[in-house]
């Protein structure tokens, strides 16, 4: 099973779905290293965290260290985040021009408060107009170029204000080459169960465009890509939380949708291995210190199922050093237990409630203006 993406060609239809603080360029390139240790080949498709438009285009340092890629990475995946056309046709042009990526999403789904109460993020597609004039600016700021335009969203704002169809609409006749849903509305943020029926409405709804239609929400196993897919007749399936520890399932994901067998889950000593890499991987980019800060939050994730007492999994916590965290793992560093029941919902979950708005903002869905400093949000979701 292939999935064409504009002129990308991925081998499986299987896209990493960006999350900002954990899938920057040490993420990507450890699912990407397990990938072709685990069926020998590099398949899908491995997205950026978010990039602030705004900031690109003012050369912000740390934006632009944040879109960071491996030499070898290909194709190069960037999420942008934007709030008007202006910038959002900067940015694209910018990419474009200074071969900065491959591919373009857009970020019209994060439910984050801050996000949302400016009108950005998953608030924006209500805003039928603008939204529009904002995928229609990066299309037309890519053209000419190899460099495909998608766009990501939620169901809508609520269960009273459903914006995904006509999202989806106006995404393909303004000229995008992929649409996601994330089949939550804003107000579910990450709780419950991700409704699929909306995946099979969109697609439906979408298919005399032939633009593929990418389903996204608890997909932890590759028996729920395989449903996905079969149930919703999407296209290719977007995996976030549930490869959060377990960088490997994109191989698995890959493997079961192409119908080959599914490579074996890691022992607890592998997955020392693989944590070891990750943090060698984040010091790379952002030296040891930070990386050890930053790996303490993937190690309740990649430690889950496996017997590692409370003391152990504390200590890991205080490395502060690529040496210490070796040591401190050389317990288990030839342990052959396997992780039990270790799949399933991790991440972000918490509860439904209300989004927050800008004043005024269901009252007209074709006003286009947003509040001053929208476009400085950065805050994944
Ligand atoms: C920590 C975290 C950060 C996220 N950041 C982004 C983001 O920057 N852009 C985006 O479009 N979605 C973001 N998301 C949403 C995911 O891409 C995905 O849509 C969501 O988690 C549902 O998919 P899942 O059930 O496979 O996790 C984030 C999710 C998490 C858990």
């Amino acid at each position: 099973m292939t999935l064409k993406i504009g002129s990308l060609s991925l081998n499986s239809p299987v896209i990493l779905a960006p999350m900002a603080g954990v899938t920057n360029v040490a993420f990507r390139t450890l699912c990407r290293e397990q990938e072709i240790q685990r069926t020998g080949t590099v398949a899908g498709l491995y997205v950026c965290e978010m990039i602030t438009a705004r900031a690109l285009v003012e050369r912000n340092e740390k934006t632009l260290h944040m879109m960071s890629f491996a030499p070898e990475e290909d194709p190069r995946s960037v999420q942008l985040y934007t709030t008007d056309p202006k910038y959002t046709y900067e940015a694209a042009k910018m990419i474009v021009d200074e071969n900065l990526a491959d591919h373009i999403d857009m970020n019209f789904g994060c439910p984050v408060p801050k996000v949302t109460r400016r009108g950005g993020g998953s608030a924006l597609p209500y805003k039928r107009r603008l939204y529009g004039n904002i995928v229609a600016a990066a299309v037309r700021a890519t053209a000419g170029s190899d460099v495909p335009v998608t766009v990501k969203f939620r169901i809508g704002i609520d269960d009273e204000h459903h914006t995904h169809l006509d999202a989806g609409r106006i995404a393909v006749e303004e000229g995008a080459a992929a649409v996601t849903l994330h089949a939550r509305t804003a107000a579910d943020r990450y709780s419950g169960e991700a409704n699929w029926n909306e995946i099979t409405r969109l697609k439906e709804h979408l298919s005399d465009s032939g633009v593929p239609v990418l389903g996204n929400g608890d997909i932890f196993a590759a028996e729920d890509a395989l449903r996905m897919m079969e149930q919703t007749g999407c296209d290719g399936v977007q995996v976030g939380r549930g490869c959060l520890g377990r960088p490997w399932l994109f191989a698995e994901l890959s493997a079961a949708l192409r119908g080959e067998e599914i490579p074996a889950e890691p022992t607890l000593g592998e997955v020392t291995r693989i944590v070891y890499r990750h943090a060698e991987l984040l010091a790379a980019h952002d030296g040891e210190e930070r990386a050890c800060r930053d790996l303490r939050k993937h190690m309740a994730w990649y430690l889950r199922g496996f017997p590692v007492g409370g003391e152990l999994r504390s200590n890991l916590t205080r490395v502060s050093s690529l040496a210490e965290l070796r040591e401190a793992m050389a317990p288990w560093a030839d342990s052959e237990s396997m992780a039990v029941d270790a799949e399933g919902s991790r991440g972000r979950q918490g509860s439904p409630s209300k989004v927050t708005l800008p004043d005024g903002w269901l009252d007209d869905p074709e006003d286009e203006t947003v509040p001053v400093g929208a476009d400085l949000m950065n805050s994944g979701g």
